[in-house]
């Protein structure tokens, strides 16, 4: 997606080869106008699959979710990372090791608002080692519904994400691919929309 390839371009700095700095338009300020292309972007590419829900991971993920479920015209479903301290009644958990922070952490579901049969877009702001989105689709699966597809705003190309979740047989539509990146810039693949 150009218009996502030219903000990471003008605005995006790489910390160092491995971590790419987007808050200005995506962690910490958000772009919403850029959210709004995403989404539409997102919905283009799932448009004939039937979606009946988004579902995203807070905190990053909400706001391309959010434009995503608006175009679709469905619920936009929040996965959370730290359980409910009032109520775990009628939710699934999946454990998840955080690469950037060196922990695992649970991902919490509630079983209410995914359903048996339904078809799921998956959506995440950064594809970096794939275990948030093998654990979110997890536990859209065990609440009985099918990930038609992921849907990545950033995909980091050289770290391992995409192929775990390609090997486990998900479609991945990531928005932007960045192959490489150091002080000099970012280099991209060929993106998915
Ligand atoms: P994974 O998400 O693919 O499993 O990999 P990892 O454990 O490395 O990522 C953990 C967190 O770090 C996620 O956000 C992910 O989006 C973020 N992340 C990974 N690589 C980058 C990067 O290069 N740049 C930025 N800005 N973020 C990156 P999180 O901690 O869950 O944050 P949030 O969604 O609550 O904002």
């Amino acid at each position: 997606m150009q218009l996502l390839e030219n903000a990471i371009r003008e605005k995006g700095r790489a910390l160092n080869s491995d971590v790419l700095l987007v808050d200005s338009f995506l962690n910490n300020q958000v772009d919403t106008a850029l959210m709004a292309a995403c989404g539409q972007a997102f919905a283009e590419a799932v448009r004939d699959q039937g979606i009946d829900r988004v579902v995203t991971i807070e905190a990053s993920g909400i706001a391309p979710a959010m434009m995503t479920a608006m175009v679709l015209n469905v619920p936009m479903v929040i996965l959370k990372k730290s359980p409910s301290k009032i109520l775990n009644e009628g939710t699934l958990q999946a454990e998840v090791f955080s690469f950037t922070k060196g922990a695992p952490y649970h991902l919490t579901m509630k079983t209410a608002y995914v359903h048996p049969g339904e078809k799921v877009l998956l959506i995440d702001d950064f594809l970096a080692m794939g275990e948030a989105a093998k654990g979110a689709a997890s536990l859209i699966e065990r609440a009985g519904a099918e990930v038609r597809a992921i849907g990545i705003v950033i995909e980091k190309s050289f770290q391992p994400g995409r192929g775990l979740l390609e090997g486990m047989g998900y479609k991945i539509i990531s928005l932007a691919r960045v192959a490489a990146m150091s002080e000099n810039g970012v280099t991209f693949g060929l993106a998915d929309a």
